[in-house]
């Protein structure tokens, strides 16, 4: 079957089996590779993208349930930032500066699920509404502290986190 979809701005088509997951279409047709795929089963947001502007993790749809849509992947936030840092979409700056990764292998996911959960923000983020937002995304690394900063300093650049950073609250600590 035939499957179009945009995937940062750009019109990507193909004929595809119908069983084809979306994060394969993204990978393997579309040839982006900063979506990761780390279970394959819903488990751990590794492979998290945004769809129609919300985040959804990519390893749980077909292909074909996105034919016509707007995808954003990593590589769509920021497509100067690999050659000009001062050019990163905000979350990938405040993951930077906070330190919110190790290996990275969750990364593209869990900046994909904060640059949603910020957009979506009804009510001001604090570190509760942060993690509960974060739930599905697993890192096996980082202990999550440095992540949840990152997304609340990016909140609050956002004009979105309730109360002042944690670093400031606990005395300028970093
Ligand atoms: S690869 Fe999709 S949730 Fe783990
Ligand atoms: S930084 Fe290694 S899995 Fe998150």
């Amino acid at each position: 079957m035939r499957v179009e979809m945009k995937i940062n701005g750009r019109a990507v088509s193909a004929e595809v089996e119908p069983r084809l997951l979306l994060v394969h279409f993204i990978r393997d047709v579309a040839g982006l590779k900063g979506t990761n795929i780390g279970c394959d089963t819903t488990s751990c947001g590794a492979c998290t993208v945004l769809l129609e502007g919300r985040s959804v993790k990519s390893c749980t749809l077909l292909a074909a349930q996105a034919d016509g849509a707007s995808v954003t992947t990593i590589e769509g936030l920021a497509p100067d930032g690999a050659s000009d840092p001062s050019s990163l979409h905000p979350v990938q700056r405040a993951f930077h500066e906070h330190h919110g990764l190790q290996c990275g292998y969750c990364t593209p996911g869990m900046v994909m699920a904060v640059t949603s959960l910020i957009a979506e923000a009804e009510e001001p983020l604090d570190e509760a509404a942060v993690r509960e937002g974060l739930e599905g995304n697993l890192c096996r690394c980082t202990g999550y502290h440095n992540i949840v900063e990152a997304a609340l300093a990016a909140a609050r650049e956002a004009g979105v986190a309730a109360g002042p950073a944690a670093s400031e609250a606990e005395g300028g600590r970093p």
